[in-house]
């Protein structure tokens, strides 16, 4: 691993200048009058099961809307691009959904796919509240992100589930049903506000008798509780390992509770996504799939620091193997915004929110944001909205990244200057050492993230060689949507402590 990096600095340094984008915005942001769709190009339903997807779009209001082939059960709002209904019968469609205005047009396919087990075929994306409110969250809360999640344009770029994380939990009434408490008061309702904007609505509980704050939990209670979110309109449920016991921590112990709610869910007439949060004990990305979970938290709670997100980000190596089209790894929530820890803006430079922003989008993980969506800048809102990036996240061939090459720049600047020389001169452990993450995405290029994970500027540089690719190939910088040419076998950046830069690499097979 560090010898493939050593040689493609060295190779680097002799072959060409570093690039170096630090005389532009670190994110650029388009707002383009001309009509665009964004987000998924592929999601998934049940057949007999109901189903809403917002058509994600932006250009110069009024928008209207078109879909040809929509497959029998469904129908589509002109106006507000909201395709509902139920799909008849299984089968993939080739939907062409088409966006107007004023300036023009544009349209795509989306890919349709009924069928069992089609949910979450690419990350989920949206918002949740416990990394802003915490315990403190309301019914006023969470509609407010809804209006906010489409005020904002996050929902005109693939941003679709709002979701409630702990805390709504009421009583049980003497047959058992759960009730919400009296911070939500009608949770149909919620959900029926949350669905007239076209958004998904999430919610919560645990496998054991608590939830992780002490509410109650679904332990004995699984098939009740997912008819009632069934009946709620509820899409997604986030199931959260908390005061479940086991006796032994063998794994048939640890699957139950967790397949046990996978069957409720089957069973309750509704499409709802499974989100299975439970720290990434047992090794959890090897079994999930097989009990149709659609994503699993692979660490513990993130924080907003530089420490917490390199290192579940970086930690993420190896999994990559195990996520795909309705299964992903979840290394937890987006951590940028207004968040709940200083009551204020991330403790990440917005340096380290490219490189977090990046590395999810790498690793296909869900972008589920955290943060107070009424306070949300514009510098957060071009990180969340940038639709090159999203698109890296929302590939639908749905490949993980992979670590491709590591490198200490005091090794390679050392091995450089042939001697211990820079070692004494920095005198201290390896201050500039990099990271080339890469995933191969359905149009036949790659995403390939360099990542500067010291504490100096470092120049972190890759091969074709360990990308896979050969011969000279465009290189394009995704965050400021540049072409920077062609390069014959590797490129190289200068890169800020803590920072990134994020590429599409080759030439776009043709897509129709
Ligand atoms: C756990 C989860 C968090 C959040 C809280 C709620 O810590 O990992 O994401 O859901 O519980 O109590």
């Amino acid at each position: 691993m560090i010898a493939f990096c050593i040689l493609a600095i060295m190779f680097a340094t002799h072959a060409s200048e570093p690039y170096i984008g630090d005389t532009e915005p670190l994110v650029v942001h388009i707002e383009a009058l001309e009509p665009a769709i964004h987000g998924p190009r592929v999601t998934g339903t049940t057949p007999g099961r109901p189903f809403i997807f917002l058509i994600p779009a932006t250009g110069e209001a009024p928008l209207s809307f078109a879909a040809q082939d929509l497959p029998k059960g469904l129908k589509l709002d002109e106006t507000t691009g909201i395709i509902f209904g139920a799909v008849h019968t299984a089968g993939k469609y080739m939907v062409r959904i088409e966006v107007r205005n004023a300036k023009g047009h544009a349209s795509r396919d989306l890919a349709i796919i009924a069928g069992e087990h089609m949910l979450a075929l690419t990350p989920p994306m949206g918002w949740n509240p416990w990394n802003v409110w915490s315990r403190d969250i309301d019914d006023a809360k969470v509609r407010d992100a809804a209006d906010w999640m489409v005020n904002s344009g996050l929902a005109a770029h693939g941003y679709q589930y709002v979701n409630i994380d702990d805390c709504w939990e009421g009583q049980r009434d003497a047959n058992g049903v759960i009730h919400s408490n009296e911070r939500f008061p009608d949770m149909g309702a919620l959900a029926d506000y949350i669905h007239t904007k076209g958004l998904r609505f999430g919610i919560y509980s645990s496998p054991g008798k608590e939830t992780c704050a002490g509410y109650p939990g679904s332990l004995g209670f699984e098939q009740q509780d997912a008819k009632t979110y069934a009946e709620w309109g509820a899409d997604y449920l986030k199931y959260d390992w908390c005061s479940y016991k086991v006796a032994s921590m063998n794994l048939a112990e640890m699957q139950k509770p967790f397949e046990v709610m996978s069957e409720a869910l089957d069973a309750c007439g509704r499409d709802i996504v499974y989100s299975l949060s439970q720290a990434g004990t047992a090794n959890i990305w090897e079994w999930g799939a097989a009990l149709n979970v659609n994503l699993w938290r692979t660490t513990g709670d993130i924080r907003d620091t530089w420490e917490s997100v390199s290192g579940i980000g970086f930690s993420q190596v190896g999994h990559e193997t195990y996520a795909g089209p309705g299964h992903w790894n979840d290394p937890d929530m987006l951590v940028v915004g207004w968040l709940k820890w200083q009551k204020g803006p991330t403790h990440l430079t917005p340096t380290e929110q490219v490189a977090h922003i990046s590395l999810w989008s790498l690793l296909a993980a869900p972008l589920l944001v955290g943060c107070d969506m009424a306070k949300l800048d514009p510098f957060t809102r071009d990180l969340l909205t940038n639709d090159e990036v999203i698109d890296i996240d929302q590939d639908a061939m749905g490949k993980s990244a992979s670590r491709v090459a590591q490198c200490n720049t005091i090794t390679v600047m050392a091995k450089l200057l042939e001697g211990t020389f820079a070692e004494r001169w920095f005198n201290r452990e390896p201050q500039a050492w990099g990271d080339v993450w890469a995933r191969p995405l359905g149009d036949g290029t790659m995403a390939v993230g360099l990542f500067n994970r010291g504490e100096i500027p470092g120049v972190i540089a890759t091969t074709w060689d360990v990308l896979g690719l050969e011969g000279p190939q465009p290189v394009r910088d995704v965050w400021r949507h540049k072409d920077l040419g062609e390069y014959d076998s590797s490129f190289s950046a200068k890169i800020p402590p803590h920072g990134a830069v994020l590429l599409k690499i080759g030439r776009p097979a043709l897509r129709k």
